[in-house]
């Protein structure tokens, strides 16, 4: 039970981030790349920093970066937002859910969301004295239910959160899914957020269904995203919005008085990311689909049971044939003992359908370069063999 800020604790990731460093372990627990994005980005934050891009930028985002946005949304997905009324640049998706979830949400709304859920979910939703409503998605196949979704909705339900690709599971929401979902809200006049951050993450030619582009969504649909994951810089932190301008206007208001706006220089630099072509996006997935391979298939050989990701840069894999630790336990002793530091799925639920589904699996963050996954890896085999 939440009752004050500090009883959300120290963020997992920042848990294991350090449990790697103390044990010397693989970090393959946070999702951060443990590689830079191109040079040319870097260096055109560099001459922005050397060039004078040093004040406060506008407070919805640099116009350039705007507009670059815009012409990738109406690349990948034909969508046209307005650069100057629709599109809003934040200090990360992590800023813009906050931002959204207070600027649109009051004491007693409802939010849906699929669990496991991103862990910013139910800290956006307390922010705004909001409940965060769960759907559990399928252990096995990551999908869900369209009785059990339209079975949480009431008065007070007000949005539909979507995550794809889907942290932690490696889900992407197929056509049908998202058609679902559109359906949900038109009929009960619902908004829909999407959690796009890892729209460039999709592997094996499968579609990504941006939600903006079903009919009648874009007016209530929200897209959030992030330039983090697709172009190794998650330490920038730089994301946006593009949503109707009656959203736009309430989400920016909030989003004034949190950082007013996101670093310059940064943003300068990101304008060079936006401005790549396909082959940069094409190598990124290819390269990333070799990664996801030879994870998944090393772990599936030493008997892990995985569900195979179909995007995002994790997998969530069944360790129930080496250990019956609970996965906190387990995952601190993989660090400390076999040195391979992953994130227990536990803390991607709500407290009770946690203790009541006694989960054993864990996430493995992928994004890490081959010598580190194969050393990863290694570990994991010595604990398989032990184990044996
Ligand atoms: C599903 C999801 N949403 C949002 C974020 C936050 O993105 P950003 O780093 O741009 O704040 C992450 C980062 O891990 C994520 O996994």
């Amino acid at each position: 039970m939440i009752e004050k800020w500090s009883d959300f604790g120290t963020s997992i990731f920042s848990l294991m981030t350090a449990a790697a460093n103390r044990s010397g372990a693989i970090n393959l627990a946070q999702g951060f790349p443990n590689f830079d994005g191109p040079q040319i980005i870097k260096d055109a934050a560099i001459r922005a920093i050397n060039g004078s891009w040093n004040q406060y930028a506008p407070s919805i985002g640099l116009e350039e970066l705007r507009q670059l946005i815009q012409k990738r949304y109406q690349i990948t997905g034909n969508l046209h937002f307005d650069h100057n009324k629709e599109i809003t640049v934040f200090s990360g998706a992590t800023e813009a859910l906050f931002c959204t979830f207070l600027a649109l949400f009051k004491e007693h709304d409802e939010i849906i969301t699929f669990s496991p859920y991103f862990d910013c979910y139910p800290a956006g939703a307390y922010a705004a004295r909001a409940k965060l409503i769960d759907v559990p998605l399928d252990p096995k196949t990551w999908t869900f239910s369209e009785s059990i979704l339209v079975s949480k909705i009431n008065p007070q339900t007000k949005a539909i959160l979507v995550n794809t690709p889907h942290n932690p599971t490696g889900r992407v929401f197929d056509r049908s899914e998202m058609e679902m979902i559109a359906k949900i809200a038109q009929k009960y006049d619902l908004l829909v957020i999407t959690d796009e951050v890892y729209e460039e993450l999709i592997y094996d030619g499968l579609d990504f269904v941006r939600m903006a582009t079903l009919p009648g969504m874009k007016d209530r649909t929200i897209t959030i995203s992030s330039t983090a994951k697709t172009f190794s810089l998650t330490g920038w932190k730089i994301g946006y919005i593009c949503a109707p301008v009656r959203f736009t206007n309430e989400i920016r208001a909030v989003h004034q008085f949190t950082v007013f706006c996101s670093s310059t220089p940064l943003q300068a630099g990101i304008c060079e990311a936006l401005k790549m072509g396909t082959e940069y996006y094409e190598t990124f997935r290819h390269e990333y689909t070799q990664r996801r391979d030879l994870l998944h298939n090393s772990l599936t050989d030493l008997g892990f049971k995985i569900k195979k990701s179909e995007g995002t840069y994790f997998l969530v894999a069944d360790y129930s044939h080496v250990s019956d630790l609970p996965d906190l336990e387990f995952a601190l002793w993989l660090t400390e003992t076999w040195k391979v530091a992953v994130i227990p799925t536990s803390v991607f639920y709500n407290d009770q359908i946690a203790a009541q589904k006694n989960l054993k699996q864990v996430r493995f963050a992928f994004c890490k370069d081959f010598k580190t996954l194969e050393a990863g890896i290694e570990n994991l085999r010595k604990l398989c063999t032990h184990a044996k």
